[in-house]
């Protein structure tokens, strides 16, 4: 697939650098033509001599040589991708404020290319909400960002912030320039995040779901030509894909309504979302003051929207839910499978270390009517979310 793509591979300073000479081999390997360009810091950890050898190009450092001027307007056309591995915090911050210092980063200016960044640094400065902002506004300029991994840092501790592996990193070139169309202008309702019950004007009951899973499936699905509607309960992420309409909501019942006014027009309907089963039976218009030793708070019922949905689901429209059980699972999935007249239930794992809440990892094993179909093993939601958009794709 990648026979006689042009790579152009960035390095900057950090000691991820070594694991790019196995990328360099697989892409060379796959026939893909490769070009690398160091920032200064990166010729500290890694060879240009290597990398020249294994790429078969010369590998460029510096913008004015003796010999002459880099042209990077020109590299930035050649490239079909450009991939920045490892992705320092440095060169982060350079891109995301558009600074020019060195080669690099004039080529990453120039480039009309796809851009993927493929971060490395230490946990605290991954978790720093400045590397996060600079995160966010590389994705808005349009680049893709790998999740980093989990496990030993060069700095002796353990925690997120390692680079990807180099088949990971190979694998999502791929994708970036395999454009699949296999969802063209199919109408997908998706739901994602947790919803609020408000108490009072100050409190509300909630849960701890961060919408990673749902604004996932949103950015694959719309990667594949789907019309996405997104009814986002509170969440702190962004959409970003013009084929996503997102639609916020806070409580059950107002993503109830929201679900049900787009359900009959939807090829297909996955919901992600959390949705509180109950919300306060009255809510209380002043805060609530705190009087004796307990409280006791009537709930009552929320619908169950996917329910609501399977009950007047036609046999065109394809209805997915989630499940998080902490037991039984595959008797609870069935179950719910059955009940609420879903055709898929994806399962969420609590099981598995990197699963679950707020986690970029997740380990799901999906349903359909005749029992377990597929289980994921801890991977990315992006690519968890891509494996259920192959499952709809084939079905559909
Ligand atoms: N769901 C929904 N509306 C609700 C509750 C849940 O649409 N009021 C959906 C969720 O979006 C998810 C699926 O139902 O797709 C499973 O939700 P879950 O809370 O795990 O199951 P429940 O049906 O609430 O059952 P239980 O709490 O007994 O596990």
């Amino acid at each position: 697939m990648l026979k006689d793509k042009k790579i152009l591979i960035g390095i900057t300073g950090s000691i991820a650098a070594y694991k790019v000479i196995e990328l360099v081999r697989l892409l060379i390997k796959a026939g893909a033509e490769v070009k690398v360009i160091l920032t200064p810091a990166a010729t500290q950890f890694v060879s240009p001599l290597v990398l020249s050898t294994l790429s078969k190009n010369t590998v460029l450092t510096e913008m004015f040589t003796e010999s002459g001027w880099s042209n990077h307007v020109m590299l930035g056309r050649w490239a079909d991708v450009m991939v920045i591995a490892p992705a320092s915090c440095n060169t982060l911050s350079s891109m995301a404020s558009g600074r020019c210092d060195n080669l690099l980063l004039a080529v990453y200016l120039s480039a009309v290319c796809q851009i993927l960044c493929v971060p490395a640094m230490d946990e605290d400065m991954w978790m720093h909400p400045a590397t996060k902002r600079n995160l966010e506004q590389l994705r808005t300029d349009g680049n893709t960002i790998m999740d980093v991994g989990v496990g030993d840092l060069a700095s002796g501790l353990n925690g997120s912030g390692r680079m990807a592996e180099p088949q990971d990193i190979f694998n999502a070139i791929e994708s970036l320039l395999t454009t699949n169309n296999s969802l063209l202008q199919k109408k997908v309702l998706i739901t994602a995040g947790p919803t609020y019950e408000k108490i009072d004007p100050v409190r509300f009951i909630g849960n701890f779901s961060t919408g990673k899973m749902g604004f996932a499936l949103a950015e694959v699905f719309a990667n594949r030509g789907a019309d996405v509607t997104l009814v986002a309960g509170p969440v702190n992420i962004q959409a970003h894909h013009p084929n996503i309409q997102r639609i916020d909501v806070s409580s059950a019942s107002e993503m109830h309504k929201e679900v049900a006014a787009r359900f009959p027009d939807a090829d297909v309907c996955i919901m992600s979302a959390a949705v509180a089963d109950y919300r306060p039976s009255e809510f209380s218009e002043t805060k609530i003051k705190k009087q004796g030793d307990s409280l006791n708070l009537m709930l009552e019922k929320n619908a169950d929207i996917l329910s609501e949905m399977g009950k007047q689901k036609k046999d065109s429209q394809i209805l997915v839910g989630f499940a998080l059980e902490t037991n039984n699972e595959e008797a609870y999935a069935m179950q719910k499978l059955k009940n609420k007249n879903a055709d898929y239930i994806v399962l969420n794992s609590l099981q598995s270390a990197g699963a679950g809440f707020g986690y970029d990892t997740n380990n799901i094993t999906i349903f359909n009517r005749s029992g377990r179909m597929y289980t994921s093993g801890i991977k990315s939601k992006k690519e968890i979310a891509s494996e259920i958009a192959n499952i709809i794709s084939q079905h559909l």
